[in-house]
């Protein structure tokens, strides 16, 4: 499958497919000097991938993990691609999961002012969200994804050959931004819906092409997120608190965020109940497939203080939120920042 996503500066294709590095990747390395980037694990678990296809490229493995997407990291990077000569029209292949796609993309976007970007994403977060759309960024200062840059890629290849080596908690990670899709998208509900906890390799085909398809649509009309892209932050606003604050990765961050900003929804009159209750059940589905990362629910009120510097924001007072509405649609919630805190906590205290 091939997807365009055309902006007003850029056209990236995403290609879903078994055969999609033998067909793409031998045409976007030839003819220049290239830097891959990738992790440890990718790096450990692919090797064949990187000695077929990857020879005599400058290859860089960095440690596996959130606390890498720094600004150390791109120091490391940016200075390895200076040392490794890159032209003007060399490209940087990302070849990992969203940390490695995030800095990878904002390292292609600042060297040179800019080189082409080709994602490799190697998580299903990656394959269904990640890799497409443009965003690159670092965390800084205990604040995500603060510094970055919309770099879209030239190319975004997707094997799903990757996802073989996956582990149950990277599966949930994934599924955990599907569910936000369903938040959206009827196609991608109605496929969670009608399939229940069981992942199928076809059905996660199915479920990152139904993704992909609508974050291209979506970052499409939007790119920049002035206003619809936003959608795409459903559950990240307390997400990202519960990430700093407990340092779950970002995909079981994103689930808790979900099931607590859906009930703050429902208790404002924001969104419909029966939607509501049927995300919050895939949610639960979701956490359960592999061991939950933990949620100090007694001091959740607290972590939700971590909000306060959320991108979404307009002010240092009040919290905005991306929330489900009805089916297939969405809107924004906004709360002062200590009723925010207080209604999490009491959400919290009836949970624990
Ligand atoms: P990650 O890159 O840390 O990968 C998770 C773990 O899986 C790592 O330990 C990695 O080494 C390992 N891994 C990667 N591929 C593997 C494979 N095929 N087999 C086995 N292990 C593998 O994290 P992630 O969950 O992929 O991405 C999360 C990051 O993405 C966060 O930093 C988040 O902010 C970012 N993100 C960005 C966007 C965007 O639009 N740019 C969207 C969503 C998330
Ligand atoms: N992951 C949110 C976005 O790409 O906008």
């Amino acid at each position: 499958m091939k997807i365009d996503l055309k902006t007003p500066s850029a056209v990236a294709t995403i290609y879903i497919g078994d055969e999609v590095i033998a067909t793409r990747l031998p045409y976007l390395l030839q003819g220049q000097k290239n830097f891959v980037l990738t992790d440890e694990n990718v790096y450990s678990l692919h090797r064949a991938f990187f000695e077929k296809w990857m020879q005599g490229e400058t290859v860089c493995v960095l440690p596996a993990g959130e606390a890498y997407k720094n600004f150390s990291s791109l120091q490391t990077v940016l200075e390895k691609m200076v040392g490794a000569g890159l032209k003007r029209t060399s490209k940087l292949f990302a070849v990992g999961g969203g940390v490695i796609g995030d800095l990878g993309g904002l390292c292609a976007a600042l060297y040179m002012r800019g080189i082409e970007c080709v994602q490799i994403p190697t998580t299903l977060l990656a394959m269904v969200d990640s890799s497409v759309g443009g965003k690159t960024a670092i965390d800084v200062g205990g604040v995500k994804n603060v510094v970055g840059a919309f770099h879209q890629p030239k190319e975004v290849l997707i094997d799903p050959m990757f996802l073989g080596t996956l582990p149950d908690r990277e599966w949930k990670c994934g599924i955990g931004e599907i569910v936000k899709y369903a938040a959206m998208d009827v196609r991608t509900l109605t496929a969670l819906r009608e399939n229940g906890g069981k992942m199928s390799k076809e059905l996660a085909v199915s479920l990152i092409e139904n993704s992909v398809r609508f974050k291209a649509g979506v970052v499409s009309r939007d790119e920049k997120e002035t206003g619809e892209r936003k959608c795409l932050n459903v559950g990240h606003t307390t997400g990202h608190a519960i990430e700093l604050a407990y340092g779950l990765s970002h995909g079981e961050s994103v689930l808790w965020g979900m099931k607590l900003e859906t009930m703050l929804a429902m208790d404002a009159g924001v969104c419909k109940r029966s939607v509501g209750e049927e995300l919050i059940s895939l949610v639960d589905n979701a956490l359960s497939l592999a061991p939950v990362g933990a949620v100090d629910l007694s001091t959740l009120g607290k972590a939700a203080e971590k909000a306060r510097m959320d991108k979404k924001n307009v002010n240092d007072e009040s919290v905005v939120m991306s929330v489900a509405k009805d089916e297939g649609e969405w809107t924004l919630l906004t709360m002062p920042v200590s009723e925010y805190a207080q209604k999490l906590q009491e959400l919290a205290n009836k949970l624990s």
